[in-house]
């Protein structure tokens, strides 16, 4: 005992770690977070903390078992799913806590943005912690290559065409990104590193630095309308509030905070435990058309936006978009530091968030959709469907079924909508369009020159003319 004693007066003495952590834990908070309800807006960085923790213990396990090379990485993963004690749980707990980090960190984020509480003195918070999402989505990216799958790589493969595209920078990006010219082993060397070296200690020291302005600044208090932040006076505004209310971050707020990390952990494990390891999926195979290659839903909006935009705004959506996006969001607390917080005062923000949260779930819906590929599961038109019909027409419905026009597009309802719907295309070009168009192909529509004789042209076009109802 008395050693033990002795130890940690030795401890005390030479760290003086003691009084900075008590004074960290006990440091004034505005009563309202405290004391009202309200505190349960103030909890979610705590949990993102949490979370980030997690996924540095459970990437290390990840990690023991992981070969970072193409003939193996796929190989790798089966033996944790398959083979290694507690190596499923491990990273299906792995995949929902990135998830849930990704989640979080939007609600996080929202949460400052609606309450104003980006503004002046805490423009440092939000731009560390606009760089803190960037990284967690880095980490999200560089983490579905790891899986070596279909849909890792092809994520990856049609992200680095985005970046090719950009302007000037785009080839050199590109080859930074791969690694070399074309997808392969460097480029999942190049990941593995920024995913398990790079990112993360980016990610640690910008959330110590995060944090630490938290405590620096001081959490905001609830906004109240009428209240607009003054430069000149906000700071002893705000002392004289915590000095008055009296509250403690530990344990007046700390609370609600441990509540809510605990919850967090607790759906993540039994998620985990319900849904099991994410894949991986079939081992990557260029030859593989039927495939469905999808990326993790936090991006799917993103995909589904690349997928229903028109081809003339291809650079506005991969490049000008992000970045647009980017350099809004590092930019919001300089333009907007000062003036009201409460959201009842801000109707854009408010406005603005709720066409996002709109926006991403329409996306993502369609991007939940199985239209990346070709359908090649579709069936000829029946009888009913014909019903009426001429013979030219009957027989073009065939070819169309046949020569595969239906695994792409959709008359009437049936087929896939991998190209455009074609049920009134007869309305928006003339049959020579048609003919033309199918003949010689248009970027990823497949030309059909030599395959398809005069004859089956003209009742292809028929029966489009048919289903467009111009000839009944
Ligand atoms: C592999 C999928 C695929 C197949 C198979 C396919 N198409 Fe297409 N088609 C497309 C795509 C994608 C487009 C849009 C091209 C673009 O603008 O990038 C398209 C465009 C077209 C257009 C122009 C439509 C418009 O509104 O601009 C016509 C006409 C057309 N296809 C007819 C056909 C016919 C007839 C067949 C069968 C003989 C066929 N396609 C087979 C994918 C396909």
């Amino acid at each position: 005992m008395r050693t033990l004693e002795k130890l940690g007066r030795w401890l005390y003495d030479r760290s003086r770690l003691a009084p900075l952590v008590r004074k960290l834990l006990t440091h004034g908070v505005p009563a309202e977070v405290a004391r009202s309800r309200k505190g349960w807006f103030y909890v979610f960085g705590q949990a993102l903390v949490f979370l980030f923790l997690l996924q540095v213990v459970t990437g290390s396990g990840l990690a023991m078992a992981y070969v970072p090379a193409p003939a193996f990485a796929w190989d790798s993963l089966r033996y944790m799913n398959e083979e290694m004690f507690l190596g499923a749980f491990l990273r299906a707990v792995h995949f929902v806590g990135a998830s849930a980090m990704v989640l979080l960190a939007f609600v996080h984020m929202t949460r400052v943005f609606l309450t104003g509480s980006f503004k002046f003195p805490r423009e440092l918070n939000w731009i560390s912690g606009a760089l803190l999402l960037f990284l967690v989505l880095a980490m999200a990216f560089t983490g579905q290559l790891l899986r070596w799958d279909q849909d890792g790589v092809w994520t990856v493969m049609v992200a680095a065409q985005f970046v090719g595209r950009a302007p000037f920078v785009g080839e050199q990006l590109m080859q930074i990104l791969l690694g070399g010219e074309t997808l392969g082993g460097a480029t999942l060397t190049r990941f593995f590193t920024l995913h398990v070296v790079i990112f993360p200690l980016l990610i640690a020291g910008i959330m110590v630095f995060h944090v630490y302005l938290v405590f620096q600044n001081g959490i905001s208090e609830p906004p109240r309308a009428g209240r607009p932040v003054d430069k000149a006076t906000y700071r002893d505004e705000y002392r004289e509030l915590v000095e008055e209310g009296g509250a403690r971050h530990w344990p007046d707020a700390a609370w609600r905070e441990l509540v809510f990390v605990a919850a967090t952990l607790l759906v993540v494990f039994g998620l985990a435990w319900m849904i099991g390891p994410q894949g991986p999926g079939p081992a990557p195979d260029p030859t593989a058309l039927e495939a469905d290659p999808r990326p993790d839903w936090y991006f799917r909006w993103y995909y589904a936006l690349i997928w229903l935009k028109p081809q003339a705004l291809d650079e506005l959506v991969l490049v000008w978009f992000p970045l647009a996006v980017g350099v809004a969001l590092l930019a919001l607390p300089i333009l907007f530091g000062e003036g009201e917080r409460a959201p009842s005062r801000r109707p854009w923000a408010v406005l603005l968030v709720a066409m996002t949260v709109l926006g991403w779930g329409t996306l993502t819906g369609f991007g939940l959709r199985p239209h990346w590929v070709p359908l090649f599961e579709t069936t000829a038109p029946s009888e009913e469907a014909l019903e009426g019909a001429p013979a030219a027409a009957r027989e073009g419905a065939q070819i169309f079924f046949e020569r595969g026009c239906q695994y792409c597009h959709q008359v009437q309802g049936l087929g896939g909508i991998y190209g455009p719907d074609l049920t009134m295309v007869t309305r928006r070009m003339s049959p020579e369009e048609v003919a033309v168009r199918t003949v010689i192909g248009v970027r990823n529509m497949p030309a059909y020159y030599g395959v398809l004789t005069a004859d089956e042209m003209d009742r292809l076009v028929a029966y489009l003319r048919w289903a467009a109802g111009e000839e009944r």
